[in-house]
């Protein structure tokens, strides 16, 4: 008697739900594949495979190959991997014995988080930026936690940079004498915390001086002259005074000369004449003795005036007016000439020119005595025509 179930309509239906739901099922499987197993290298890895029930033989495939590095299966069907090394990592699956696919799981493999050694750069007194190496090469990735405090303060984070290995303090306690860092990692295998201490006040070193510029003193063979710009990382501020270390030497000497001190620039009286010298500059905290001193600016090479004695007492008329030659080769005599010529011509003009003027000169006071004896001779026949007329017009 055929049963509900094997009529064909019903058959269909269960094929068709077995087919649509089987996708899903899968995918749910294939989800649990970004979970991530971490292991440490070189210990036995035991991987579980979902929940399988004990005594059911399971197939394990790495990276859907079933080529398994040295292992062994337990009875639970949990695969254990023996002393596992780099090549142990990739995606491991565990199947039924129908092919069906239980468990999956990611294995990453490496070493929990060792100390770090950490270091702290004090540039100015309102930054500290404290920077790690790991001790231990851990192959995971990594979070870290950073923070730090003054004796008896509470914790304040430390900004990360987790891709530059380091981490920032903005204005820090400086007039605490002790300070506390702290950095935790934290990876798939475990974390770790370092603490260091230090004393901002001794770390403090500055950046070194910067635009160094050495230069000659015209007409002094034995000085030179520095100068140079305060690093821009240190404040512009009365408060925060530098003190400079300015060091030099002839190239080749072994013995540096020195000189300190608190104003740019610096006029070096003893520089060796007529020698290439070395020379740099330093800077340091003026009012803190415990403080650092910066690393030396990059050496600057210079040598100080002198005379120069090559021959070349004048310039030489000829090479002098070379450059106006259009043809170099012939030039010499016939540039010469026409140079002449001009300064001949220039005196003969000037000289015509003094010339006419003294003529015009000439000409000109003549015009004038004789006008003036004119006009005196007019002057003289008006007044006695005058006198006549009165003469005559007197009644005699
Ligand atoms: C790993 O397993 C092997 C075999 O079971 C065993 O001999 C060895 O001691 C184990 N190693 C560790 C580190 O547990
Ligand atoms: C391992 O699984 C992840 C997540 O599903 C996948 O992106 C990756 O391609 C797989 N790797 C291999 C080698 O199969
Ligand atoms: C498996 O794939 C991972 C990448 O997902 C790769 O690093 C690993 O070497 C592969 N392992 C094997 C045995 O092919
Ligand atoms: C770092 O640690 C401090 C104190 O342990 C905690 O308050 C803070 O939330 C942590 N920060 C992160 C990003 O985990
Ligand atoms: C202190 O140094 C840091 C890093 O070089 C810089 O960013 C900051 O501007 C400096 N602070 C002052 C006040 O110059």
């Amino acid at each position: 008697m055929p049963g509900p179930l094997s009529s064909p309509v019903c058959l269909t239906v269960i094929w068709f739900l077995s087919w649509s739901l089987r996708p899903s099922r899968a995918q749910i499987r294939t989800d649990e594949v970004s979970g991530v197993q971490y292991g440490r290298l070189g210990s036995n890895v035991t991987l579980a495979c979902g929940k399988s029930q004990t005594g059911i033989p399971v197939a394990w495939h790495l990276n859907h190959s079933s080529a398994l590095p040295w292992h062994k299966v337990t009875s639970d069907g949990s695969l254990v991997l023996l002393h596992v090394d780099h090549s142990a990592q990739g995606n491991y699956s565990c199947y039924d014995n129908r092919g069906l696919l239980l468990h999956s799981v990611k294995l990453s493999l490496g070493y929990p988080p060792g100390l770090l050694s950490i270091s702290c750069q004090v540039p100015n007194h309102t930054h500290v930026r404290c920077s790690w190496v790991e001790s231990v090469k851990t192959f995971l990735p990594a979070k870290y936690n950073a923070s730090f405090r003054g004796n008896g303060q509470d914790w304040r984070p430390c900004v990360l940079n987790v891709a530059h290995r380091h981490c920032d303090i903005y204005h820090p306690a400086f007039w605490q004498p002790i300070h506390t860092l702290r950095i935790i990692e934290t990876n798939g295998l475990g974390s770790e915390a370092t603490y260091v201490q230090f004393r901002l006040h001794v770390l403090l070193k500055p950046d070194p001086p910067q635009s160094v510029l050495v230069k000659e003193l015209e007409g002094y063979s034995k000085r030179l002259i520095v100068s140079w710009n305060i690093p821009s990382s240190w404040p512009v501020h009365d408060a925060f005074p530098l003190v400079f270390h300015i060091r030099y030497r002839p190239l080749g000497s072994m013995y540096w000369s020195e000189i300190f001190s608190q104003e740019s620039p610096v006029v070096i009286f003893d520089a060796l004449a007529g020698h290439l010298h070395q020379v740099q500059v330093r800077a340091r905290d003026e009012l803190n003795s415990d403080s650092q001193w910066s690393e030396w600016s990059p050496v600057l090479l210079v040598q100080p005036w002198e005379v120069y004695t090559t021959p070349q007492p004048e310039e030489d008329p000829e090479d002098f007016f070379v450059p106006f030659n259009t043809k170099p080769e012939t030039s010499t005599a016939k540039s010469h000439n026409p140079v002449l010529d001009d300064e001949g011509n220039l005196g003969l003009v000037i000289l015509l020119v003094l010339f006419s003027v003294v003529i015009l000169t000439t000409v000109l006071s003549l015009i004038f005595v004789v006008w003036v004896r004119q006009r005196r001779r007019d002057h003289v026949t008006k007044q006695e025509l005058n006198s006549m007329v009165k003469m005559k017009s007197m009644p005699i």
